[in-house]
């Protein structure tokens, strides 16, 4: 489904900006951009769909990260030369939408709302609360993968502010002491799977994790 936004919404043309510490991919995830990369197809197809055009841009992201899980460098460069872009605006679209990932995401989320009803609620105390306890930094992956630390800017559920949505089920009038139990509810169910479910390679050609 195409997304709601385009690309000359939103966030500010960045083209002059400096491009901060786009992560680097790793052999095992860089995607190979040509049709020896079956997951690249979809990628491929959103563009041709638009006409190559740079309007086009939001959908072939949202096809990256269905097919890689996040969306990495290598994929940004490659729309980039297909679409005419120049990376500096396709890096601030990617990081003003706070859908899209950089980084591939744990097992589990915890996104903590941080727009405007959620911040007058305390929102801001309610991150630092689960980041203390979770012992991670707001847009960290903990080490083993298990879970991601997100925020977003409203997650369209302002009257339940303030609001943390784990795993896609949003919590609200959400408390830190709550939330962290149940994300040490969702850790210890992790510890309770056989070790070859509990971690996953990289994702299978048409996977989409979200
Ligand atoms: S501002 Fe948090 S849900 Fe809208």
């Amino acid at each position: 489904m195409p997304p709601a936004a385009s690309a000359s919404s939103g966030p500010a043309d960045t083209d002059q900006a400096a491009t901060p510490n786009i992560p680097q991919c790793t052999p095992s995830n860089t995607p190979k951009h040509d049709a020896s990369d079956k997951r690249w197809r979809p990628v491929e197809a959103a563009m041709r769909r638009n006409g190559y055009r740079p309007g086009g841009l939001i959908e072939a992201l949202h096809a990256v990260q269905r097919s890689y899980g996040y969306i990495d460098d290598a994929s940004m460069r490659a729309l980039g030369a297909t679409m005419q872009l120049p990376l500096s605006k396709i890096y601030g679209v990617v990081t003003f939408y706070h859908f899209f990932h950089l980084k591939p995401k744990g097992r589990h989320t915890c996104v903590v709302c941080l727009g405007t009803a959620c911040y007058i609620k305390g929102a801001d105390r309610l991150l630092q609360a689960i980041s203390r306890e979770q012992q991670m930094q707001p847009g960290e992956t903990s080490a083993d993968g298990r879970l991601s630390l997100l925020t977003a800017r409203c997650v369209g559920s302002c009257g339940q502010a303030p609001a943390v949505v784990i795993d896609d089920l949003v919590q609200g009038q959400a408390e830190g002491s709550a939330i962290n139990r149940q994300l040490a509810r969702l850790n210890g169910r992790e510890e309770e799977r056989p070790a070859a479910t509990a971690t996953k390679g990289p994702p299978a050609a048409g996977e989409a994790r979200t």
